[in-house]
């Protein structure tokens, strides 16, 4: 078990409390510097997405080339991908509306991947059928996000495995089984979908190159729990003869519980905000919600609160606070103790409800269309 001041950060697992410059250190990746953000704003045409300028994405591999090759007139596309095993929560909104965010300012197309095996083959109990149909509600719930349906594939493993497979062939032979078990430090137990399941995550990357017979670079917005899966890719995109992927990396989304980060399994279900609970299940587990807030008001009127450690705050910050000013003046609030957790908690409650239900109403209108995005034939022989 580690200690409290030690952490893990794999795509099989996270645990403990993360310390985001330590983990950029490890992985070697890049700071998304004040210069990088700049720039986003200017090629995004004087706009910053909430998600960049909050600092939820905080750190990235390759994004000041991509935006190179971007001015010089060459378009990159998006991927991003999903593991289905439950219904969506609101952190694992946070990769796709960057996605969504991106497309639009860019006009790049994106490529989905709903990976109906991995979590078969990762931990979830639930049986093929379950997971195959969780994949289908997910992607409605990412489609409903705003994505341009002429822009916009998807490859859902099970049933594009045709169209992926001549090339996860390729990229397989390439990656020694040494690696996977140093990266993801597989067991003698661990069953071997999971060896080879890497090669399915980095096809993706390398299809449009692929399909177009070009290079076409990729970006990668996703949890930095993924990266792991991207320096395998990246290790053997050359020898292939297709570009590396970029990434960018969000931190992990708190759970309303307090106790790590947000996620389907493993943690008790108040941990977090599920985008089919109902309104009074909404509310239930926000007002339980853990905060940064102190014994007592007459304390917090006196000290303020801590916002860095609340999930309230965390909240506001990914998509609730409609704007830098609102995000300013929540925070300002909390500090000062001028704002208590139980006004924060009401004022949050008034902006989800409208959310969630906006929502429940562009998935339903994904349903006639989210099928027609899923690519289900190779480009051509490889
Ligand atoms: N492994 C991811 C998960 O567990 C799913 C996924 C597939 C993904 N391809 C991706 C995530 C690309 C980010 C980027 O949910």
């Amino acid at each position: 078990m580690p200690g409290p001041e030690e952490f893990v950060v794999t795509p099989y697992e996270v645990r403990g409390r993360i310390d985001y410059d330590k983990l950029r250190e490890q992985f070697g990746t890049q700071a998304i510097t004040a210069e990088l953000l700049a720039r986003l704003r200017r090629l995004a045409g004087g706009e910053l997405s909430p998600l960049l300028a909050r600092g939820i994405y905080y750190s990235h591999r390759d994004l000041g080339a991509l935006l190179d090759g971007f001015e010089h007139g060459r378009p990159f596309f998006l991927y991003s991908g999903r593991g289905p095993s439950g219904p969506l929560h609101t952190s694992h909104l946070v990769q796709f509306e960057l996605c969504r965010w991106i497309q639009e300012r860019f006009r790049v197309p994106m490529y989905i991947q709903i990976t109906d095996d991995e979590k078969f083959w990762a931990r979830s109990g639930l049986s093929r059928e379950e997971i195959a149909r969780w994949g289908l509600e997910n992607l409605y719930d990412i489609l409903a996000l705003g994505f341009d349906p002429k822009r916009t594939h998807v490859f859902f493993d099970s049933r594009s495995i045709a169209a992926l497979y001549p090339l996860a062939i390729r990229v397989a032979r390439k990656i020694p089984y040494s690696t996977v078990k140093a990266v993801f430090g597989f067991e003698p137990s661990t069953n071997i979908g999971l060896v080879f399941y890497t090669a399915l995550q980095s096809v993706p990357c390398f299809w449009p190159s692929w399909a177009e017979g070009k290079e076409v670079p990729c970006l990668i917005p996703c949890g930095v729990d993924q990266d792991p899966h991207f320096r395998v890719t990246r290790d053997v995109a050359e020898g292939l003869g297709y570009p590396k992927p970029a990434l960018l990396h969000s931190q992990m989304i708190p759970a309303l519980t307090g106790d790590g980060a947000m996620s389907t399994t493993g943690s008790p279900a108040d941990a977090a905000l599920f985008l089919d609970d109902p309104p009074a299940v909404v509310e239930r587990k926000v007002r339980n919600a853990f905060t940064g807030g102190r014994a007592t008001v007459e304390e917090q009127r006196r000290l303020g609160a801590t916002p860095e450690i609340c999930s309230i705050w965390a909240l506001w910050r990914t998509r609730f606070a409609e704007s830098e000013a609102k995000f300013q003046e929540v925070t300002a609030g909390c500090r000062s103790g001028s704002l208590l957790c139980g006004e924060c908690k009401a004022s949050l409650l008034e902006r989800i409800r409208p959310f969630l239900r906006t929502h429940a109403e562009a998935r339903e209108r994904t349903k006639a269309w989210a099928e027609s995005t899923i690519v289900t034939e190779a480009p051509r022989p490889l």
